[in-house]
């Protein structure tokens, strides 16, 4: 290696190192209020405890509000922080509608809004950045692994709906019907809102299972979260039946449990939403405070797909611990 190579490397590494410390230091002590749904799901408690990690290495001051499922909480929570004066929010909506006021508010008090896992239904300009996934990839991942995996055989589906008006809902709900439209041997049977949570997952489960023949009619279950699969697969062992094998169980988030139900046997097929968001709302946050650089309008997670041949009992010991 040349001397000019050496110190091309050498300074790329400075402007690198100087950019991340540069990242890390400007929001030491900076105050941000976040403003979250609850604890619906195993995946939400993940990114609670990944965003509260997240600001700790940043040394911001993250002050944590539980909306308890309501988004009339979640406004009063976003008005408290900015009373307060908060140097930034970061939100998660529970629903897509009814954000224009309290962003319009925060836009006028010069707090820059970060989204986080879920859209709104507002104008673009009222918040910096939204750092979630495609859904509507997601839901078509999760159909079209079910397109595949059941071949040229009839196969009724029953839909676990997440929390009704939500962006997860809509958009996991259009990504499916679209990756199943044109297979004609592919039906969704019923289709009823389990609210994200796997209390109500199981119990739409059992009247789904009732209403199709003891569950005999039904050839596959895809819930818009794991939580909601996690009950449904209650149900069905409940009912009698086999998860996994008479039942085909497909959803989304990957949280260790769905890894823990693929090495029983019992799911088939999950699509991952990383629970750090955090991550690079803060580096958005960062690099504006810093000079201004306007972030990309939307952030996009990735959208994998795990089976049982992904590793579930490695991909579950991985995970177990992050707070899920
Ligand atoms: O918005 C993300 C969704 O909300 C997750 O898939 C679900 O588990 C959570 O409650």
């Amino acid at each position: 290696m040349t001397i000019i190579t050496k110190l091309a490397i050498a300074a790329s590494l400075a402007t690198a190192l100087t950019s991340v410390s540069i990242a890390q230091e400007n929001l030491k002590g900076l105050v941000v209020g976040f403003s979250q749904i609850g604890s619906e799901s195993g995946w939400r408690a993940a990114e609670t405890s990944v965003t509260k990690q997240e600001a700790e290495a940043r040394g911001v001051d993250l002050k944590f509000a539980d909306a308890q499922q309501k988004q009339e909480n979640q406004i009063k929570a976003i008005r408290g922080f900015i009373a307060q004066g908060v140097d930034a929010i970061m939100v998660a909506p529970v629903v897509a509608t009814g954000w224009d006021d309290v962003l319009t508010e925060a836009k006028e008090a010069e707090i820059p809004v970060i989204l986080l896992d879920r859209g709104v239904d507002a104008p673009e300009d009222l918040y910096l950045t939204s750092v979630a996934s495609d859904q509507v990839k997601e839901g078509r991942v999760a159909g079209e692994w079910l397109v595949a995996a059941v071949g040229d055989a009839d196969c009724k589906i029953v839909e676990l709906q997440g929390t009704v008006g939500s962006t997860p809902a809509i958009n996991r709900k259009q990504g499916f019907e679209e990756a199943i439209a044109g297979h004609a041997n592919l039906t969704i049977a019923r289709s009823q809102t389990g609210d994200f949570t796997r209390s109500k997952g199981k119990e739409v489960m059992e009247g789904f299972i009732k209403a199709e023949n003891g569950g005999a009619d039904i050839c596959a279950v895809y819930a818009h979260n794991d939580d909601m699969a996690v009950g449904a697969i209650q149900a069905i062992k409940d009912a009698g039946l086999k998860p996994g094998t008479d039942i085909k169980v497909v959803s989304i988030d990957a949280v260790p449990d769905i890894f823990a139900a693929m090495v029983a046997g019992e799911a088939n097929a999950t699509v991952e939403l990383t629970p750090n968001m955090a991550g690079p709302a803060f580096d958005a946050l960062s690099a504006y405070l810093a000079d201004g650089t306007e972030p990309a309008k939307f952030i996009i997670t990735e959208s994998k797909l795990y089976t049982p041949a992904d590793n579930p009992q490695g991909e579950y010991d991985t995970r177990k611990g992050l707070g899920y």
